[in-house]
């Protein structure tokens, strides 16, 4: 038996934003980032849709992007403060990720993050305030998700949270708030998204339900993201984009991931690689090792009239190609020599990375090593 958790309304479309105004309560918070919100107009947009369901309003903004520890703690007070019966992560993943984390506080005020952080440990919530997600990126799918990432600069680590308790319980996904990302984030967000599916598709818990999700939210990737590079204000094309980035966020969420995302986290912590841009340079590789555990890449492959798990990995790698993302470590511009000093501690974290415990193959160390070293150098994997 398994189940599927997703937020209970999902409202989508261009405009959807002014569903707002049939939200019932009494004080909303709004959590958000440092500046395009509200530079773009849409935090006033959100008060005043919230005015109209007589719904008073606060906002916390300057979330960073990778929000640490202290701007929880900060959020967190704030909350205290105001009393919200309606938590709002308003922006990018990491305004939502931060308040998802600020919301578990403010209902138990006494938890530490080590203790949050146990997978499916955080106690019911919604005793205080009830969530809802409105993302401004097509990528994470954060605003359905059962997880958030906050992070310890003092020590070093990041926090991640895996519970069904934090996913939200209603996501407004307009596509009308991701045509202010700039290319590069597009890109990148949107490798992001294709990756969720690539990774979900073949996770050990795949079902059904996250299969039908993932394998429409991929052609709608390889469709939409070329367009959305091409021409930003194309509202039409953006509501795709955020679309298959939620349907992949869905079927992620219940299915799990894999080694493309045990091996990004090591090169993000430690190079500063952008997320989907590193997921980008791994892609082909890993479906490569791993099409040795599993056929079901045959079938993303047929969506396309291809037939095999290299057709995917090259139709992905193309893909890579044309959003203009380096096909190498290298060429991103990782120096040689740092690279070879960090590859052994890389490889170790990955190991022990919680993405690694649903990949259709279990890798030795010394094949994720092997699979880094190939991705620095552009070499095919072929073991
Ligand atoms: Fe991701």
């Amino acid at each position: 038996m398994s189940s599927f958790i997703v937020p209970h309304i999902m409202h989508h479309g261009p405009g959807s934003l002014a569903q707002l105004k049939s939200i019932k309560g009494k004080k909303a918070v709004i959590v958000t980032g440092a500046g395009s919100m509200r530079r773009l107009g849409y935090i006033d947009k959100t008060q005043a849709l919230l005015k109209e369901a007589g719904i008073a309003s606060a906002v916390f903004d300057g979330v960073e992007a990778d929000p640490s520890v202290e701007t929880v703690r900060r959020g967190f007070e704030f909350f205290k403060q105001e009393k919200p019966d309606i938590i709002i992560g308003l922006g990018g993943c990491s305004a939502i990720d931060a308040a998802k984390a600020m919301w578990i506080f403010y209902e138990y005020p006494e938890s530490t993050f080590e203790e949050i952080c146990v997978p499916f440990a955080v106690k019911p919530l919604r005793n205080k305030a009830k969530f809802i997600a409105i993302p401004s990126t097509s990528g994470t799918g954060t605003e359905v998700t059962c997880c958030a990432v906050i992070t310890d600069r003092e020590a070093g680590t990041k926090y991640p949270i895996v519970t069904y308790e934090i996913c939200p319980d209603i996501a407004i996904v307009d596509g009308e708030l991701a045509a202010g990302m700039p290319a590069s984030v597009t890109a990148n967000t949107g490798m992001d998204a294709l990756s969720h599916d690539a990774e979900a598709f073949v996770a050990t818990l795949a079902t059904p339900y996250t299969d039908a999700l993932a394998k429409e939210s991929v052609l709608m990737v390889f469709e939409n993201l070329p367009k959305a590079m091409a021409d930003g204000k194309n509202i039409d094309v953006r509501q795709k984009m955020h679309d298959a980035s939620c349907m992949a966020g869905m079927s992620f969420s219940n299915a799990l991931l894999g080694i493309i995302h045990s091996m990004s986290h090591q090169v993000g912590g430690t190079f500063g690689v952008p997320h989907g841009r590193s997921n980008a340079i791994l892609m082909p590789n890993v479906i490569r090792y791993n099409s040795k555990a599993t056929k079901k890449y045959e079938i993303l492959a047929d969506l396309f009239g291809k037939k095999s798990a290299e057709d995917f990995a090259q139709l992905c790698d193309g893909l890579r190609q044309q959003v203009g993302i380096e096909k190498t470590y290298k060429e991103y511009g990782i120096d040689a020599k740092q690279w070879a000093e960090k590859i052994d501690q890389m490889t170790a974290h990955a190991m022990a990375d919680p993405c690694t415990g649903a990949n259709p193959r279990k890798p030795t160390a010394a094949e994720i090593k092997k699979i880094y070293q190939c991705c620095y150098d552009g070499t095919i994997v072929d073991f």
